[in-house]
């Protein structure tokens, strides 16, 4: 018959054993240390620009810095890649958006790493309308004689983008299938130097997320055709929409994002998701979120499940579109 000393002895010893399936201590201090936010872009754009936003806010709940390295090439895979990688003790993040966890899927055939089986979802952060820009001297005074001058002079005009599955690519691709164009694609690190091309006339149009264009819009060195969303955007008010500028076949709103890589511990993602959510309800944040169009994800978007889910019905969503039955 064991003593009861004996006895609370052994509890004792059996609690200690499961304690270390507790939270383990890295994860319990997370963060100790600076974090890396990879942005898959050139600065300025608007990968970059959201991920500096709502990082500043988050690195003070954190206590701990988190710093942009904005790693470019390939459409935003090569930096994804590189993310898939890194170790996933929590201090090495991606700043990912539709192009890098979504579109690329059908894109890349080899594609070095799958954004649902490499990645855990940490938290959405903002939804970004794309709009149907254009130099500020481009013939077409509204989208209707863009769309007749596209298909008139369709293998003279030139389109813009990130490089191929960036959203600025991915978003123009789908246009350019409904309209049945194919204009020449000019790639570039980002869609912020893209923009500093549109602006000097260098390239015809570009499909961007709306927190690129709206500064430029508002000065007018650029031209806006319209928003592909449902409604007109609070930031740009006098801009119509794809259907009332009558292209209503043409909606596309992107998405930005903070993945880790698989296996970062459910705690450390736990205490990110929630700087993350204090970030999006911080006045502040929110104010120039909303400036730059943003669509700010109401509560129930903002879990790293509901980000998941994204995930998949983002992936299927683009895959037919952008890699059509042959
Ligand atoms: C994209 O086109 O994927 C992004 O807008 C590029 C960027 O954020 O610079």
């Amino acid at each position: 018959m064991m003593s009861i000393r004996s006895l609370a002895g052994a509890c004792l010893s059996a609690f200690a054993a499961l304690g270390a399936f507790a939270v383990p201590a890295s994860a319990q201090n997370y963060p100790t240390r600076t974090i890396t936010m990879i942005v898959p872009f050139a600065a300025g754009g608007p990968t970059d620009v959201i991920s500096r936003i709502v990082t500043a806010h988050m690195a003070q709940t954190l206590g701990q810095s988190i710093v942009i390295e904005n790693v470019v090439g390939a459409g935003g895979t090569t930096a994804t890649t590189r993310a898939a990688r890194a170790a996933n003790d929590g201090y090495t993040l991606i700043t990912g958006h539709m192009g890098t966890h979504a579109a690329s899927v059908p894109l890349y055939p080899k594609l070095a790493y799958h954004p649902e089986k490499d990645f855990e979802p940490v938290a959405l952060l903002a939804g970004t309308p794309i709009l149907i820009l254009a130099r500020k001297d481009f013939p077409p005074k509204d989208l209707k004689e863009f769309i007749a001058y596209v298909k008139a002079n369709a293998e003279k005009v030139n389109a813009a983008h990130a490089g191929i599955g960036s959203v600025s690519h991915a978003s123009c691709e789908l246009l350019n299938s409904i309209l049945d164009v194919k204009p020449v694609g000019v790639p570039f690190n980002g869609t912020g130097p893209a923009m500093n091309a549109l602006v000097a006339g260098q390239v015809d149009y570009m499909c961007d997320q709306i927190v690129n264009a709206v500064p430029q819009i508002n000065a007018g060195t650029i031209k806006a055709y319209a928003v592909a969303t449902p409604e007109r955007n609070p930031s740009l008010p006098n801009v119509p929409t794809t259907a009332e500028a009558g292209l209503p076949a043409f909606q596309a709103q992107a998405w930005n994002a903070v993945f880790a890589p698989k296996g970062t511990s459910p705690a450390i993602i736990a205490t990110l998701n929630a700087a993350a959510i204090k970030a999006l309800d911080d006045e502040n944040v929110r104010k120039r979120l909303l400036e730059l169009g943003s669509v700010i994800p109401q509560p129930a978007n903002r879990t790293p499940e509901a980000l998941a889910t994204l995930v998949k019905n983002e992936i299927a969503k683009w895959t037919p579109v952008l890699k059509p039955a042959s």
